[in-house]
């Protein structure tokens, strides 16, 4: 099938269910979205486990496990979907290069303490949930949008979870002084999940093709309006305020900006321009290496288990 003939479809309201219904164009866009999603959900486990014992109650020990276990569901449903479309799921999870991997970069990063976990959910599952709904409204791929009916529930629950951990945070100096400090460093980070500045890119084949529905500056606004509010009712100071007269959220500091990788710290006197953000990416955060390789660990050890018994 043709582009044209595709798109028209697309238009009147088909929904693709197979490879058959899908031209190369499609397929490599589809595949290329859902490679991101599974490694960013996979991917966002090493860091929560950096910290999870450090849990103030038992309860909130087993919340973190569910999170972490949604999030293993997650990546598990989209490499399914990948298999499903005829991908060697097998290399993809084994074969690759830790620096190959698409999760986003701020998940190569270990959290510091609890608090941060909080905001981890709060600002990370809340760009998750942004993406995702946008994705579950939109997307023309049909097995995707029937199993994001799940994601969706599960990913708001994690960041109602962050939300919780923020506000009680806030109750105590010393865990406020947390809660700004993880703030000051995620919440640009959350920003650039939604990748590249709109003027920078012609139009892509996901939105297209309607894998998508929103475009990266929307979805930015979409994370910004509801994420604002939240930190400015419970006391956390953000970078952001609403314009009345532009009509939207607006950034008071450089965005995007140079990262300084070893204090965790934006270098808000170094603008920086999304070529440069990108080269950061590809260089990987101090953690890429050892977060992938704990995501393998179990499997390799089984393998080498195998081979001994052989
Ligand atoms: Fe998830
Ligand atoms: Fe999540």
């Amino acid at each position: 099938m043709n582009r044209e003939e595709l798109l028209e479809k697309i238009d009147k309201g088909f929904i693709l269910e197979g490879k058959e219904d899908m031209n190369d164009e499609y397929f490599q866009a589809l595949k290329q979205t859902l490679t991101i999603v599974a490694d960013t959900e996979l991917l966002s486990v090493p860091p929560l486990l950096t910290v999870y014992e450090e849990a103030p109650s038992l309860n909130l020990k087993i919340t973190a496990l569910a999170v972490m276990q949604d999030e293993i569901g997650h990546a598990h449903i989209a490499w399914r979907l990948l298999q499903d479309l005829g991908e060697d799921v097998q290399s993809l999870m084994f074969g690759r290069e830790p620096n190959r991997w698409k999760n986003p970069y701020a998940f190569d990063f270990k959290l510091d303490n609890w608090v941060e976990l909080g905001v981890f959910n709060a600002f990370f599952d809340r760009a998750g949930y942004t993406l995702l709904g946008d994705a579950y409204q939109h997307t023309t791929y049909g097995p995707w949008k029937r199993a994001l009916v799940k994601v969706d529930k599960e990913e708001l629950f994690h960041l109602r979870n962050g939300e919780v951990i923020m506000r009680n945070a806030m109750k105590k100096p010393e865990t406020a002084k947390q809660v700004q400090e993880a703030v000051d460093w995620m919440f640009l980070m959350a920003l650039e999940f939604f990748g590249v500045a709109d003027g920078m890119k012609s139009r892509s084949a996901q939105l297209d093709y309607s894998l998508k529905g929103k475009t990266n500056d929307e979805l930015r606004q979409v994370w910004l309006s509801t994420a604002v509010p939240f930190c400015e009712k419970i006391g956390v100071k953000v970078p952001a305020h609403y314009d009345e007269e532009q009509e939207k959220y607006v950034l008071e500091v450089p965005f995007p900006c140079e990262f300084d990788v070893e204090n965790k710290k934006w270098n808000f006197d170094k603008p920086d321009t999304w070529e440069g953000v990108i080269k950061r990416f590809k260089a990987r955060g101090p953690q890429n290496k050892e977060f992938v390789e704990r995501v393998r660990k179990g499997h390799l050890e089984l393998e080498n288990l195998r081979k001994e018994v052989v």
